[in-house]
């Protein structure tokens, strides 16, 4: 399909409870790249095959928890238009200048009835994967340190107001409704699975009385065997696992959810099936929640539900 607005999800800033001991996580454990400090303290990191500056950033603070999570969209033209749109729409936007996060453009920072600061931005500098333009390897050796996720993928967000969630990403910013769990009475969404390309989903959210909170930012990884390699990685460190390796039903992809050092939960995460515009969204019954979180246990982890940062 032609993407001609939002592209992807492009940067995460989380909150890390101890600076060093999380850039020794996300670097050697998780083995992302890191990519620059700033002057308020920010590590950057990008995943090895990412071609801009940086797609996770990390800063310290007395709790866990998301920032913010920011779109890069195909240019300043449609930077415009979308700001212009969500005005229209009602939604207040504020412009973060050029230069204030790392080798990153202005962007467009607004609030959603979840809680959440989601930003939208044109320009961020690419620094490449390493691999040459011209007769390109298939991978480079930064993917043989840590895990080595390909790129960030998405992120699940908890807060209140998902329906409204859903108007502003379906009517304003150009995503579609891929996947969706009912509530118990099946009268409203419990939780919505959107994307804005031909991924599985680019961004999620599940209704939770308390807003702005995390429940994880996913990292893509090229196989299901990559997955469960993740998994001796983690072992071999100790981190603590909450889910998996297992399979989800709603996206039909392979995960593991796990926890930084900071209670941040993250996912490996490999596959799931490809969407079109014109699909019909996908509904499960909250009956079969437990199928959709994990396919083979049909088990409704009570973690799940309830820790987010
Ligand atoms: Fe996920």
């Amino acid at each position: 399909m032609a993407m001609t607005g939002v592209l992807r999800p492009g940067h995460a800033q989380v909150r890390v409870l101890d600076l060093e001991e999380s850039v020794r996580f996300y670097r050697d454990v998780l083995g992302l790249v890191e990519t620059g400090r700033d002057a308020q303290g920010r590590v950057y990191f990008k995943c090895w095959d990412e071609r801009d500056h940086h797609s996770y950033v990390i800063r310290e603070s007395d709790r866990a928890g998301i920032d913010f999570l920011g779109f890069r969209v195909l240019d300043k033209a449609n930077l415009d238009r979308l700001e212009a749109g969500l005005k229209a729409y009602g939604i207040a936007t504020e412009r973060i200048p050029a230069g204030e996060m790392l080798e990153t453009g202005e962007r467009v920072r607004f609030t959603l009835p979840s809680g959440h600061a989601i930003e939208l931005y044109a320009e961020k500098t690419k620094v490449g994967n390493g691999i040459p333009l011209i007769n390109p390897a298939p991978w480079s050796l930064q993917r043989e340190h840590g895990i080595g996720p390909v790129r960030l993928d998405h992120a699940l967000l908890y807060g209140p107001n998902v329906a409204e969630v859903q108007k502003i990403f379906t009517e304003v910013l150009g995503f579609y409704l891929v996947e969706r769990v009912l509530t118990p009475d099946g009268n409203a969404n419990a939780a919505i699975w959107l994307s804005c390309g031909q991924k599985v989903h680019d961004i999620a959210f599940a209704e939770y009385p308390e807003p702005g909170k995390l429940h994880h930012c996913s990292f893509l990884m090229e196989s299901w065997e990559q997955v469960l390699r993740a998994g001796d990685i983690m072992s071999m460190n100790t981190v603590p696992v909450d889910i998996g390796p297992t399979r989800h039903g709603v996206t039909r992809g392979c995960t593991i959810y796990a926890w930084d050092p900071s209670g941040n939960r993250f996912e490996t995460f490999f596959g799931g099936h490809l969407p079109y515009p014109d699909y019909e969204t996908m509904t499960w019954t909250f009956d079969n929640f437990g199928q959709g979180l994990d396919y083979p246990q049909r088990k409704l982890h009570e973690t799940f539900l309830t820790v987010v940062s």
